[in-house]
């Protein structure tokens, strides 16, 4: 076989009696999933060596048979990990393949394992294990972007930006209010992955196919050893639902949409019109042809990637809509989404972090632009309402006028003289120049969860205390 799975015994073999021939090479192709799932080897003697022990404790096996499977599972294991094991497509999956060379190993005590579970619950708990894994590597690896953020957030608190809707300079804000939007988006997304490993940590195995066993099991005792809270409470659910995939899926989209964004606004901010940002070398690559170029290849990556995570979220929610109780084969095609979703999102997680602290900020480029279009004519609709009485809407209107005065001699609202002003509204004293700077706009907005420095330092701190 070209991918190294051979082609040895068949899994028609191993239940034997019923079948007279193998399967068609069709039929074996469509079925087989060893060619993924061997990933989720580590989860399946885990499980395997839990369930045995378990077996001999209750009294289902004995210690000695108990002895010889966690042995041989143990050697399958490193014969796994040192790249020696013959993975075989003719024994479909990643159970089969180790059960059977566990019977190669150490002969009928093998056939002992399978007793009270079925590869229903089997193949619940190894995806359960190893999607709960890849949701604590996600906390962590979110954990590592949020606190980047917040360094960045530290040092340019009082690095003055222009804040956007519509793309359009809105009102002055401070790079560090920016990050800690950001922070406030990835806390978001760890919450979720921590909601779902609280949601998922529940162990199916002994379900078995679907109505539980006559032996006398202790799922308790399989559920603490694999690290679970507790076993789940209904046999045919457990080996139905794979809503906890889903869970990732969305939590995954979710996560990597908010990644496109910002991977979004790098690859603006690098432009030279902007030029609010420099990459760094390290994450920029150069062109082939125009040797003046710095391209945001990572960040264009990371804004691509959301298009698998999401694909996978759909096509494994078609997968599973309509699926009748209790497990089909359908199901098997849960987990090439999963790995690749989470193979996707780990790398663009890590990418935007080394992105995030590695990235100059050219704190005079966006000063510059925080001051242009006219980014302060709310701060002197707002003084009108303070000091001069005009209810906001005149305010508004006058401020308009103010803008509109600006554009026609080129200047800022800044660099518009008294006279100017108090022709629109007599009212204006030459106090209102205190308010029309970027800096004393941002530093004005203290309202709770505003862009002022003095306010932003409290979310750091804040958030400090949370990560
Ligand atoms: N490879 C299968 C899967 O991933 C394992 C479970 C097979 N169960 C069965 N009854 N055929 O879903």
């Amino acid at each position: 076989m070209a991918d190294g799975i051979s082609e040895t015994k068949s899994s028609n073999q191993m239940w034997g009696g019923r079948f007279a021939s193998g399967p068609d090479a069709i039929m074996e192709e469509i079925n087989a999933s060893i060619g993924f799932d061997k990933k989720l080897f580590a989860q399946d003697i885990r499980g395997s060596i839990a369930h045995a022990t378990m077996l001999a404790h209750q009294g289902i096996i004995s210690n000695d048979d108990k002895d010889k499977i966690v042995h041989g599972l143990d050697t399958i294991l490193s014969e796994i990990e040192s790249g020696q094991f013959e993975f075989s497509r003719r024994l479909e999956d990643i159970h089969m393949n180790i059960e059977a060379r566990l019977a190669t190993l150490i002969g009928p005590a093998a056939g002992r394992l399978h007793t009270a579970r079925s590869r229903n619950d089997q193949v619940a708990l190894d995806f359960r294990l190893w999607v709960k894994e890849e949701l604590q590597k996600c906390e962590t690896m979110l954990t590592g972007l949020i606190a980047a953020f917040l360094d960045r957030a530290e040092e340019h608190a009082d690095t003055v930006m222009p804040g956007f809707t519509h793309l359009q300079t809105a009102q002055p804000v401070t790079f560090g209010h920016h990050c800690m939007a950001y922070v406030e988006m990835f806390g978001r997304d760890r919450s979720r992955v921590r909601h779902a490993i609280e949601h998922m940590d529940e162990s199916p195995i002994g379900a078995a196919a679907l109505a539980g066993t006559g032996f006398p099991i202790d799922r308790h005792m399989t559920a603490r050893a694999l690290g679970f809270r507790e076993p789940t409470r209904n046999s045919i659910d457990t080996v139905s639902d794979r809503d906890f995939a889903l869970e990732f899926l969305a939590l995954a989209s979710i996560c990597a949409v908010h990644l496109s964004r910002l991977a979004e606004e790098i690859v603006i901010w690098s432009t030279p019109q902007f030029g609010f940002i420099r990459l760094s070398d390290a994450f920029s690559t150069g062109s082939s042809i125009m040797p003046q170029k710095k391209n945001p290849d990572a960040a264009e990556l990371v804004r691509a990637k959301t298009g698998r995570i999401n694909g996978s979220l759909i096509a494994l929610l078609t997968v599973m809509k309509g699926l009748p109780l209790a497990y089909s084969k359908d199901m098997q095609e849960d987990k090439e989404q999963v790995f690749d979703s989470a193979e996707s999102l780990e790398l663009a997680i890590a990418a935007m972090t080394g992105m995030v602290r590695d990235m100059t900020i050219r704190t005079d480029r966006m000063k510059a632009a925080a001051g242009s279009g006219y980014s302060t004519a709310t701060d002197l609709a707002d003084w009108l309402v303070r000091e001069a009485g005009l209810p906001f809407r005149d305010a508004h209107h006058v401020t308009g006028h103010a803008v509109a005065l600006a554009e026609t001699k080129g200047c800022e609202l800044a660099e518009l003289s008294l006279e100017d002003l108090q022709a629109l509204n007599p009212a204006i004293t030459d106090k209102v120049f205190g308010v029309l700077t970027v800096e004393a706009s941002v530093a004005s907005r203290t309202s709770f969860g505003g862009t002022a420095p003095s306010e932003v330092r409290k979310q750091i701190a804040w958030w400090r205390a949370r990560n």
